[in-house]
């Protein structure tokens, strides 16, 4: 089938009406780019992730999990010896995940490179991830490899940032960069976007992608051959993430899990995180949207609530299980997103409002593949300062406030 015939078969009167108004050579521009795409494959994902995800309340149970505040010292201290083994070995890599769009933030580059005032001096969010790496580094001994997810629509810009910034003094040879999968953006009405060059209009199709990609670019051979063993894969908008507690890491190896997760406790029934729970006796976490109302207020006996165990993309996992993870196919989730395109005219539309769904795998849905999940809980102050939006809540004068405030109790 040729590019019109699946333009028409897929109903893409925009493009059609657009590609009769375009100059021949904006015409061919976009032309070149439909041909490389598989509409069967696209629309067959699109439609899969229109489903609506069906939950069965009589499958969710709760999930065990540890408090680190209330760990015994002798188990604290078997945990942390346990976790200091390994990454005083050099058998530890971390891997952030940069390819994310950062539409809510609004800043022009990759989420990596926006700044905030902290501590007193201005940091780029991709430094203070690095700072955290190096306390560990300077610790054991050994540098761990940093392992970077980008996106095709970031990562030039991403890898000219850390050659502009001297790779922030890490050495350049232990930060690899990788690439995750980009997807068609689509509108409410199953319209394809095109952008304002004549190329299909797309986005980085989520969290997920870190498991096909790290196999794909290389990375996880690379780690077989520097000798990893633990794997960690944290984002890169939380200034307080910790990407190397040796007590998690000794926790997943004293419990012989192939994952492991460090949680906080959710404050609020309503509060949009997505929890942990058993599902069909296997771990998983239930996005806030998706989470059946009844669940999330459930208390218990104690009157605490009883799913509380929130997931704040701070995972571990041993080398296997992300091979494992690479060769399966991850469900996609639909996100309503604010993404400018052409109209049939070729004028440039920039919505005010959320106008198209970006299709996107999440991180979390991997764990289902396994029977259970070392879940450390640690302290929200601790753990957990989000930069999501520019203003209010999850902002970076939000953040600034918690990371201030753990730095000075600290
Ligand atoms: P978010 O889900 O918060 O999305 O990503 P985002 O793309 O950064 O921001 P919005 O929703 O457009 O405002 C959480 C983490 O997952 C990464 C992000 O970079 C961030 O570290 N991520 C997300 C990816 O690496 N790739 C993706 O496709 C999506």
């Amino acid at each position: 089938m040729n590019t019109i015939e699946n333009l028409k078969k897929y109903n893409q009167t925009r493009i059609l009406k657009l590609l009769e108004n375009a100059s021949a050579q904006n015409a061919k521009t976009l032309l070149t780019d439909l041909k490389k795409l598989n509409f069967d494959e696209f629309f067959e994902t699109y439609n899969e992730s229109q489903k609506e995800i069906k939950i069965d309340e009589s499958k969710i149970k709760e999930l065990p999990y540890l408090v680190k505040r209330e760990l015994n010292p002798q188990m604290n201290k078997l945990f942390f010896d346990l976790g200091m083994e390994v990454l005083s070995s050099g058998e530890y890599a971390v891997v952030t995940m940069a390819g994310g769009q950062g539409t809510r933030l609004g800043h022009s580059g990759p989420k990596g490179t926006y700044s905030l005032d902290i501590g007193g001096s201005q940091k780029f969010l991709f430094e203070v991830l690095k700072e955290n790496l190096e306390e560990t580094n300077k610790k054991v001994g050994k540098t761990i490899p940093w392992y970077i997810m980008t996106s095709p629509e970031n990562n030039e810009l991403t890898q000219i940032f850390f050659e502009n910034h001297n790779y922030f003094n890490y050495p350049k040879e232990d930060i690899i960069f990788f690439k995750q999968n980009h997807l068609p953006l689509i509108d409410t009405e199953g319209q394809i976007l095109i952008d304002k060059d004549y190329h299909v209009k797309k986005a980085s199709d989520g969290s997920g992608s870190a498991y096909n990609s790290l196999k794909n670019d290389g990375c996880l051979e690379d780690m077989e051959k520097r000798g990893i063993k633990w794997i960690f894969i944290g984002g890169v908008d939380n200034i307080l993430l910790k990407q190397t507690d040796p007590v998690l890491l000794g926790m997943a190896i004293y419990k012989n899990s192939q994952i492991a997760s460090k949680t906080i406790l959710k404050s609020y029934p309503d509060e949009k995180v997505g929890l942990f729970c058993s599902y069909d006796k296997h771990p998983r976490v239930i996005e806030y949207s998706e989470m059946p109302r009844e669940i999330a207020y459930e208390l218990t006996n104690d009157n605490e609530l009883k799913y509380k165990e929130a997931h704040i993309m701070c995972n571990l996992y041993t080398l296997d299980a992300l091979k494992f993870l690479s060769e399966q196919k991850l469900p996609y989730h639909i996100a309503f997103k604010k993404n400018s395109y052409l109209d049939e005219s070729g004028k440039e539309i920039i919505p005010f409002k959320p106008n198209s769904y970006k299709l996107e795998s999440f991180i979390f849905d991997g764990f289902p593949y396994f029977d259970d999940i070392a879940l450390l809980r640690g302290d929200r102050e601790e753990n957990f300062a989000p930069i999501k939006n520019k203003e209010g809540k999850d902002s970076p004068a939000t953040a600034k406030v918690l990371y201030k405030n753990y730095h000075t109790k600290r």
